[in-house]
């Protein structure tokens, strides 16, 4: 999931008060007229690098069910979590806003992320002593903190060697959660839930996650649907986060299915979505498509760009916006700036997606990306009556 170390203006977040607009787009009921079942995941990252600009309490909580704090670090030679003054600052602040509002609402404290380092993750798996290490701290932190859950965000387990790593750490870390909580009178088990890649396999180096240690000791998994094209596929435009190719495994369907096809239950899924764009230069206006010849990538933090900065590009530039129906993308282009996103249309298709397929929920990356809502609610109206 990619950093975006952004200022983002606070003026910007007093809009965040303003009631979103129902944007609800019904679609003729097909899977009956269910309330969203308790176990339903509408997740979304919050990030400790914003707090400045975007506080807990700009969160708009009716959206979600659960919400994740981004991100702690293990030590590089204690394994235990390291925790910054701006953490200390924050993690109870974010706990306690949202339990103060909801108190149903699960707050799970994320681990890793794209900004981590990836020798850490793998030294703190590889031995018995330096797991348990690992898992004694993270529950003591989140249970210090007042956190719900543990989520971890590994990016990425680099070989076999990691994989069978990782399914020891969960084994031990659900070990040691069901010990820890009958000793804590009066609270339910911390979660374990991971961010995983969009994919059950990566192809090289070839390594398969542990599917058997996913279903037996993890909550859920959340594969980042995401980042299939970017600043590393400079040379072509690309959805970075379509539902379909026809072509390659690079799409949400394929991802979605390796991992049931791995035995993981659809009901373990939790599918990611991106509030953000990916951009490229088109090498010529004129051709513009997805695919298209291109030169690098565009604006944006290395063409990065999050969803307002879209909307506000496209308006300023009187770019024009397409629902492309075959991949289930949405792009739009103004002169030779390209931007492959979701907008509202492709997230209600994705999420209708998601629930037709019996999967948990859906989670974005990140809170703070859009500006009003309009998407965290296309995406809830779509999951509640899609
Ligand atoms: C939310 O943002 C979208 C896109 O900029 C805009 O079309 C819509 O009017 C906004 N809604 C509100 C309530 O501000
Ligand atoms: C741990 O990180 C520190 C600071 O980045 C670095 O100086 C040190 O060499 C690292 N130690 C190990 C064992 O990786
Ligand atoms: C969280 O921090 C803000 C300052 O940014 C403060 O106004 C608020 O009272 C704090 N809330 C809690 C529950 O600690
Ligand atoms: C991952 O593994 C490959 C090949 O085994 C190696 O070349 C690469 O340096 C490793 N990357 C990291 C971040 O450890
Ligand atoms: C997609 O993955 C499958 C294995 O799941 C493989 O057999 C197939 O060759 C891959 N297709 C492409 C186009 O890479």
């Amino acid at each position: 999931m990619p950093h975006i170390h952004k200022f983002i203006p606070s003026h910007i977040y007093s809009l965040l008060l303003l009631t979103a607009a129902v944007l609800s787009v019904f679609s003729p009921v097909l899977a009956g007229e269910s309330s969203p079942a308790t176990s339903d995941i509408r997740g979304g990252y919050w990030l400790s690098w914003l707090a400045q600009d975007f506080p807990p309490s700009a969160i708009s909580t009716s959206h979600f069910t659960h919400l994740f704090y981004a991100f702690l670090e293990p030590n590089n030679v204690t394994f235990e979590l390291t925790i910054t003054p701006n953490d200390d600052q924050w993690m109870r602040n974010f706990t306690s806003t949202i339990h103060a509002v909801d108190s149903q609402i699960k707050t799970i404290l994320s681990i890793g992320g794209d900004g981590s380092s990836v020798p850490i993750f793998s030294a703190m798996a590889a031995t018995q002593t330096t797991r348990s290490s690992f898992i004694a701290s993270t529950i003591s932190t989140a249970r210090l903190y007042g956190f719900d859950g543990l989520d971890l965000d590994w990016e990425f387990p680099n070989s076999t060697d990691d994989m069978s790593h990782l399914s020891l750490l969960f084994q031990e870390w659900r070990q040691a959660i069901e010990i820890e909580s009958p000793s804590n009178t009066g609270r339910p088990p911390l979660g374990l839930s991971a961010a995983v890649l969009y994919a059950s396999s990566f192809q090289s180096p070839p390594r398969s996650y542990p599917a058997d240690a996913i279903t037996k000791y993890v909550d859920f998994v959340s594969p980042m649907c995401f980042d299939y094209f970017g600043k590393w596929t400079p040379s072509a435009t690309g959805s970075h986060a379509q539902l379909f190719d026809k072509t390659s495994n690079l799409s949400t369907s394929y991802g979605v299915n390796s991992w049931i096809e791995a035995g993981v239950p659809a009901e373990k899924l939790v599918m990611g979505l991106p509030v953000y764009g990916r951009t490229w230069l088109l090498k010529t206006a004129c051709d513009h498509g997805i695919g298209a010849p291109a030169e690098g990538v565009g604006p944006g933090n290395e063409g990065v760009m999050i969803y307002s900065d879209v909307l506000d590009f496209n308006s300023a530039n009187g770019a024009t916006v397409v629902f492309d129906t075959e991949s289930v993308s949405t792009y739009s282009f103004a002169g030779t700036t390209w931007i492959g996103y979701d907008g509202p249309s492709s997230i209600d298709a994705k999420v209708k997606f998601a629930k037709a397929h019996g999967l948990r929920g859906y989670f974005f990356w990140a809170l703070g990306y859009e500006k009003n809502w309009t998407i965290a609610e296309t995406a809830q109206n779509a999951w509640m009556y899609g």
